[in-house]
């Protein structure tokens, strides 16, 4: 049986979990002409709900287009990703397209869909000409007027300061002129850099757009969810599935991994045992695949964040003197080291009863670290 469970790339619209008060954000946000920006850290559904998002958009008659980000190194890679998100749109846009695509160096595939390098190419466009050429793509969608409104989600939006540091002035100076006619989202799992792009006076995009929070999964409706697609699978999670939820700790990703093995275990007979030892077992197989991610994380960190990982871990408050003294470091230095972790978001987070590790795994991992594997 395939496994319904995907932890890899954004879920079908079917298949979110939650995310209604988010949806109906955005919905009102495109009727009403605000410009609102995704924040959540790296796995949290952002694509997920964007897809759900323009999904339904689509089917009020909206033009859609998610424009992909991730790892944009140079303009000419932003104007590929634009060509790429915005051609479906067809029609009047296909002629301007197909233009830009052949200055840009790049052959749109049959589909219509794959846009590769071409071969016959010889010189990439300039700098000068890549942004000349990114105005005129980002342009594109005000310029379709049949009518439609389209709306527009820029995906992973902070990479673009990796093409150019100035980007978002030049993003902004074209899309602030078009109005009601395109709706755009922004999105981003780099808290800081968002930060920094919407939050900084001196940034072309500060106070533009509306924050929305992708939080953390309920765990009622989480493990609900869970249960009704094993069942379907005439597949019984028993309470293991309520355990699996708990060790995932609302992180939609971890969970979805967590469900994935407590799936395969039930799927291939090997469910028997009580419900708690179900359960440890998805959570080993779920260690296993993410000890390398754990490794790497852990590698970044440096000796004061470490303390502080641990410490959260452990349930401690970061800059006690308790830590300070089993770490032989200052408290300020530890203070120091936990405001950067949180500054930058990404593996702590400050949540309802302090700073917390995002990564119920990551925690668990740190916790564990004195025990032998098998
Ligand atoms: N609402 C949700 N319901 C179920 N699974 C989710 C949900 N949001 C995220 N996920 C899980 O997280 C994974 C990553 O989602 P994705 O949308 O790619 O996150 P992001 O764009 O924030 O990095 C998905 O493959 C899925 O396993
Ligand atoms: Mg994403």
């Amino acid at each position: 049986m395939t496994n319904p469970f995907r932890f890899v790339g954004p879920v079908a619209p079917a298949s979110l979990i939650d995310r209604r008060e988010e949806l109906d954000l955005l919905a009102r946000a495109v009727a009403t002409g605000v410009t609102v920006r995704l924040a959540g850290p790296r796995r949290f559904g952002k694509t997920s709900v964007i897809d759900a998002h323009l999904a339904r958009m689509a089917a009020t008659g909206h033009r859609v287009a998610r424009v992909d980000l991730s790892r944009v190194s140079t303009v000419t890679d932003v104007c590929v990703r634009l060509v790429r998100a915005y051609q479906p749109f067809g029609g009047a846009a296909r002629g301007a397209l197909a233009r830009i695509a052949q200055r840009l160096g790049v052959t749109i595939g049959a589909a219509g869909i794959a846009v590769t390098l071409s071969p016959a190419r010889t010189e990439p466009p300039s700098d000068e000409q890549a942004r000349y050429l990114l105005a005129e793509v980002l342009d594109l969608p005000a310029t379709l007027d049949d009518g439609d409104r389209t709306v527009v989600a820029l995906d992973e939006f902070q990479d673009v300061l990796t093409a150019d540091r100035d980007l978002d002035g030049l993003l902004r100076s074209v899309i602030q002129h078009h109005g009601d006619r395109v709706s755009y989202l922004f999105a981003g799992s780099a808290p800081t850099m968002m930060r920094a792009l919407f939050e900084d006076r001196e940034r072309p995009f500060y106070g533009q757009a509306r924050p929305i929070a992708i939080g953390r999964l309920p765990a009622e409706e989480t493990a609900r969810d869970i249960d009704a697609t094993l069942r379907r699978h005439e597949l019984d999670g028993g309470d293991a599935t309520a355990q699996i939820v708990a060790l995932g700790a609302g992180h939609p990703q971890r969970t979805m991994l967590l469900a994935h093995h407590l799936f395969e275990l039930l799927d291939v007979g090997n469910g028997e045992g009580d419900a708690g030892a179900l359960a440890a077992r998805s959570l080993d197989l779920a260690l296993h695949d993410t000890a390398d991610a754990h490794a790497t994380v852990w590698d970044q960190l440096d000796r004061p964040e470490r303390a502080v990982a641990f410490a959260l871990a452990d349930g401690l408050p970061p800059t006690s003197h308790a830590v300070a003294e089993r770490s032989r470091m200052p408290r300020s230095t530890l203070a120091d080291a936990l405001g950067r972790l949180t500054r930058e978001g990404q593996h702590v987070e400050v949540g309802d009863h302090g700073p917390a590790i995002v990564d119920p795994l990551l925690e668990i991992w740190l916790r564990r670290r004195n025990e032998v594997s098998a």
